[in-house]
């Protein structure tokens, strides 16, 4: 009985973890890649010394990674381990440091760059689950190589420390990410977690970036968590998504960052899926993806304080894919700089969805060369077809307050479903430029889109329809969020 428990939970796990993936991608599985040339840099690099700064991590080129610069003598660690470290560590089993701090250097981790330190972490981990209230330590001036693992819950105690102050860098060898992998680090089942330090996760993604099809998952993963906090960390080069939360509850995420460049496919910044009551504020994103994607599922999210660029806006969708249900509500966005985007703030939907996003306000944005600042997209489509449906994802009471900047294709782009027409759409001191006169600019464009201009805008935005759209659509009990 208890094996067919353990198999039935198995089998429901494989089953739902397929379609899971960081873009809501179903079943694509990882593909067997060219090796790239440096698997692992042969770089010289002294233990103790070598740091790698944040901003210098990650190139273009081959392992991407830091510049190798050797630093001066580095000042005491700032990590929470009393001691510094001497001579070489000693494996596992030690006694920790101080009561509850378990670094991962006396579990045997090398922190070489080289070295596979997996085992050491998971020892580590083990340790510090156990324990509660306890703190597991990353040491700042070590460059950890860690394959893909996760740090799950069920039997932890609960207030875990991720203290994190060195570097941890993925491997890039094809060899250590089994096929449909869903995360390089995951932490799943906590019950207060909370990452923190000035350390740097370095996801060496550029050998991947120019796979269109990349499907590898998010450099840092939360799944069935609940009050989760990141802050302090930098996330940078992930092969994909960079930090994703997925079933989670009580999210706190401020004064990070998240860097890839511009031009590196699929890497959105933060991607929430099915959670709620999530805080991010004071965050540096740049990527070549949305800084944020609000994914379905998600409620009481509050997003401010945000520097976005390079990378695609702030996006709410895609939704309603392959005709699912997609419930979206109670979202804030203020107080957010986005600089060389593709959009500012969008909402995208697949025709021939259902359920709902409400209650969505958009206050205080600055755009500077935002190519279309203002976007509902109700026919997203990232195939070069897609069929059309009369069913939407119904969308109503979204404000865009505040709104100022410079754009280089179109200020103002509303697509609305025909069968669903957007409905309580608010404008209030929307004022957008176009940058130039060499770009063309396309005027304000709205298609079945009913609201309010609570004030002139810049441009006039005539399109839009005042008041209520006809009913046209019975709702059913499956439209209902
Ligand atoms: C690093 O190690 C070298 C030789 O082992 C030593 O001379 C140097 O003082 C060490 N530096 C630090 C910061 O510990
Ligand atoms: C949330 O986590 C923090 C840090 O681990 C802890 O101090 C706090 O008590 C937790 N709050 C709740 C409601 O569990
Ligand atoms: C932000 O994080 C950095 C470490 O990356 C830390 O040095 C700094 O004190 C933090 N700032 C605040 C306001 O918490
Ligand atoms: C983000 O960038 C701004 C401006 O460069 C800087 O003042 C702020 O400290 C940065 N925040 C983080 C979390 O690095
Ligand atoms: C909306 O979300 C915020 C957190 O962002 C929360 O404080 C507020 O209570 C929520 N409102 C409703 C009606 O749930
Ligand atoms: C979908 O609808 C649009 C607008 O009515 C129409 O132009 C297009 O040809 C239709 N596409 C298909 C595949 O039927």
């Amino acid at each position: 009985m208890r094996c067919f428990g353990l198999l039935l939970f198995l089998v429901l796990f494989l089953l739902c973890s397929n379609f899971d993936g960081c873009e809501g991608k179903r079943g694509r599985h990882w593909k067997q890649r060219k090796t790239p040339p440096s698997l692992v840099r042969k770089k010289e690099r002294a233990k103790n010394g070598s740091r790698h700064g944040h901003s210098g991590g990650g190139g273009l080129g081959g392992g991407g990674g830091g510049s190798g610069h050797l630093s001066p003598p580095p000042a005491p660690s700032p990590s929470p381990s009393p001691s510094p470290k001497t001579g070489s560590p000693v494996p596992a089993p030690a006694s920790p440091k101080s009561a509850g701090v378990f670094d991962v250097l006396d579990f045997g981790a090398k922190g070489d760059g080289v070295t596979d330190d997996t085992k050491a972490f998971e020892a580590a981990w083990a340790a510090a689950c156990k324990a509660g209230d306890s703190v597991m330590a990353v040491p700042a001036e070590f460059e950890f190589l860690v394959g893909p693992i996760s740090f799950s819950g069920p039997y932890c105690q609960p207030n875990i420390v991720f203290q994190l102050d060195g570097m941890i860098i993925a491997p890039t060898n094809a060899k250590y990410w089994a096929s449909g992998l869903l995360w390089w680090i995951e932490f799943t089942k906590l019950k207060g977690i909370v990452i923190r330090g000035s350390g740097v996760i370095e996801g060496r993604g550029s050998v991947w970036w120019t796979d269109t099809d990349s499907d590898v998952d998010p450099a840092l993963r939360f799944y069935g968590s609940y009050n989760v906090s990141v802050t302090g960390i930098t996330i940078q080069n992930s092969q994909q998504c960079h930090l994703k939360f997925d079933n989670c509850e009580a999210v706190q995420v401020y004064n990070i960052t998240i860097a890839s460049p511009g031009n590196s496919l699929n890497t959105d910044g933060i991607h929430l899926q099915n959670s709620r009551d999530v805080m991010i504020h004071h965050a540096n994103m740049s990527c070549g993806d949305d800084c944020v994607s609000i994914q379905t599922g998600c409620s009481n999210i509050n997003i401010h304080s945000v520097d976005c660029g390079p990378g695609h806006g702030i996006s709410i969708g895609g939704l309603g894919r392959d005709n699912s249900k997609a419930c979206v509500s109670n979202i804030t966005v203020r107080d957010i700089n986005l600089h060389g985007t593709m959009t500012g703030v969008r909402i995208k939907t697949w025709q021939g969805g259902s359920g709902s996003v409400e209650g969505i306000r958009f206050s205080n944005i600055r755009v500077s060369e935002v190519q279309t600042p203002i976007v509902i997209d109700q026919f997203y489509c990232d195939r070069s077809s897609c069929k059309n449906h009369t069913s939407a994802v119904a969308l109503s009471g979204i404000a865009y307050e505040n709104i100022k900047g410079t754009y280089t294709v179109k200020p103002v782009h509303f697509a609305c479903s025909d069968a669903s027409p957007c409905s309580d759409i608010s404008l209030t001191r929307v004022e957008l430029q176009p940058l130039q006169e060499r770009y063309h600019m396309y005027e304000p464009f709205c298609w079945q889109t009913f609201g309010e201009l609570f004030t002139p805008t810049v441009p006039p935005i005539a399109c839009l329809q005042n008041g209520k759209p006809a009913s046209n659509r019975i709702l059913s009990d499956h439209d209902l969020c």
